[in-house]
């Protein structure tokens, strides 16, 4: 059996704001193995971002534990957090986040240049990176010049710039037509194959979910793993646009 890369152990997250304290998960535990490729589905507002935010250690639960490899992320430093999240995670954002003052390639050196490498070294590297994303000759352009299909390349780029052990991709096909979410799709994946990497995404796209060979549900504040068999159990419901798991909720 492969290695358990990250452990959720009772996760619960409640937002508190002057208006309302919004309970979105309600003790959650998963495991994760090393070469695991995880979709995460639910509803819109169902918790898919802030469970990915907290696996990244870009958030903290109001209570429980992640584990990576044993280890409580909450008990490090922020130093250890900090090269955590540089070095062993590579986030694709919802919102992309690609500094707009920035070109494609000086976005993707970004993260190379945190961990200290010279900037000649990081040019060169980011230069190759775009070249494995189809992107080269778009290295000079900045975001507001590229369409969403090539900022989502840029960004799997950049997630990958430090050659992280996770890739976390937060509806990487949201913005997307099929053809080229399936493209972006491939891409990421094949890259995730090729460097071994363990990923976990999120998605709205009922043919992207088939990409996984794990498939966790949100539901009602909790993360459910829908085994592989359950997979012939899920159906696609067309007025939605989105697969619909026999007897229970999206
Ligand atoms: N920082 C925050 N402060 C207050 N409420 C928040 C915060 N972040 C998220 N929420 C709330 O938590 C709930 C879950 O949000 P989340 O972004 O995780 O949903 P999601 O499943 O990713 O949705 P979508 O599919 O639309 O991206 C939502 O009701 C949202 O309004
Ligand atoms: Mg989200």
């Amino acid at each position: 059996m492969s290695e358990k890369v990250i452990s959720a152990d009772k996760l619960t997250k409640t937002f508190v704001s002057k208006a309302e304290e919004l309970t979105v998960l309600n003790g959650s535990s998963f495991d994760i193995y090393r070469g695991d490729i995880v979709c995460l589905l639910g509803i819109s507002g169902s918790g898919k971002t802030t469970t990915l935010n907290l696996i990244a250690g870009l958030d903290t639960p109001s209570s429980g534990r992640i584990l990576y490899s044993g280890s409580n992320i909450g008990e490090w430093t922020l130093n250890k957090l900090y090269d955590f999240r540089l070095q062993e995670i590579g986030f694709i954002f919802q919102e992309f986040y690609l500094l707009e003052h920035l070109t494609a390639l000086e976005n993707v050196m970004v993260p190379m240049i945190l961990v200290e490498i010279t900037e000649d070294e990081a040019q060169e590297r980011a230069l190759e990176l775009l070249t494995q994303v189809g992107l080269r000759r778009k290295a000079m352009n900045h975001p507001e010049e590229l369409s969403s299909g090539e900022r989502q390349r840029v960004c799997i780029a950049r997630a990958i710039a430090n050659h992280p052990s996770i890739l976390i991709a937060d509806e990487p096909t949201g913005t997307l037509d099929s053809k080229t979410g399936d493209e972006i799709m491939n891409l990421l994946l094949g890259i995730a194959q090729q460097r071994q990497m363990t990923v976990i995404y999120t998605t709205h796209d009922p043919y992207v979910t088939k990409l996984a060979n794990r498939i966790f549900l949100m539901q009602n504040g909790l993360v459910v793993e829908n085994g592989q068999s359950s997979l012939d159990n899920l159906v696609f419901d067309e007025t939605n646009f989105k697969y619909k798991f026999k007897g229970g909720k999206t």
